[in-house]
């Protein structure tokens, strides 16, 4: 590692020697020139934002900050917003991590990054299935954070308070991307589509789950108008999978549940790489 002393680091990280570690190695994959001076540790997670807030205005983004919705999201807000999207027939919160789990293939020692983790609800599923690998948490809420590292046990989970619309890590260092029920929310959506395309590695895979324009008009229509009273943009189906293949990645693969989509993708590995693994 450049920069500080990894000493200096680990010493001013006021946490348990675990969390510490984790931290440790998400410095590790930072971008020289964004690794903090000085190391805001609150409440167990790494605070990038300082005074900064990359949210915008509208109430479900100023929810996503509040100190009540962290307390009911995972247990009821989250299961009812997904019955809401998704209809009777979609997936149950199980189903969904299910989902999550077979869109990114997730193996022993990978790096994984969760954007917009809210409380952890996906994050801790990953960290299980990584084992010495680790997961890497990031929102922009300081509630939220709080009350991810509050629920998360694990050794190999470390999460940090930033902007997904401009992401510290240097270019290809995840192997698995998730990004469930967050780019809806996102001021800046395609600049986070951007930025996860960037930090993926040759061979990684992305899992989104976001709004799905359905019916009559188009989502130029609805979206401006959901946006402006809730702050939920609505995607129109294209969007997402063009979004993704015009920043190279292939294997796009869209299922579309009621309002929702999620859709997987993969980036290419390069041809000597493909061939060494065969
Ligand atoms: C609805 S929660 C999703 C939590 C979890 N991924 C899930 O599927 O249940 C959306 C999260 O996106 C976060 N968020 C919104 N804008 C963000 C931004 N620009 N950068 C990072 N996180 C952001 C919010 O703070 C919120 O916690």
């Amino acid at each position: 590692m450049t920069g500080r002393p990894r000493s200096a680091i680990l010493s001013s990280v006021k946490s348990n020697s675990s969390t510490s570690l984790a931290i440790d190695r998400t410095l590790d994959l930072f971008q020289t020139t964004r690794r903090p001076a000085h190391l805001q540790l609150r409440e167990g997670y790494l605070d990038l934002l300082g005074n900064e807030d990359p949210t915008g205005p509208h109430p479900g983004q100023r929810w996503m900050a509040s100190r009540a919705l962290p307390l009911v999201y995972e247990r009821l807000w989250r299961p009812m917003g997904g019955r809401l999207l998704m209809g009777g027939m979609g997936p149950s919160m199980r189903g969904e991590h299910r989902i999550a789990l077979k869109m990114l293939s997730l193996t022993a020692g990978e790096r994984v990054l969760d954007v917009g983790c809210g409380p952890g609800n996906f994050t801790r599923i990953f960290a299980r299935a990584v084992g010495d690998g680790v997961v890497v948490g990031l929102d922009a809420s300081r509630t939220m954070l709080a009350r991810a590292v509050h629920e998360t046990h694990a050794d190999n989970v470390a999460y940090l308070r930033g902007d997904a619309s401009a992401l510290p890590f240097r270019d290809a260092s995840f192997n698995a991307i998730c990004c469930f029920a967050a780019l809806y929310l996102i001021e800046r959506p395609m600049r986070a589509v951007d930025e996860i395309a960037r930090v993926l590695a040759p061979g990684g895979r992305v899992a989104l789950l976001a709004s799905c324009n359905r019916g009559p008009l188009p989502a130029a229509i609805t979206s401006p108008f959901v946006k402006s009273l809730t702050g939920v943009r609505i995607f129109s189906r294209e969007e997402l999978t063009h979004a993704l293949t015009t920043r190279g990645l292939t294997d796009v693969h869209q299922h579309v549940s009621g309002l929702a989509q999620f859709v997987a993708a993969r980036k290419p590995a390069p041809r000597h790489t493909a061939a060494a693994h065969r």
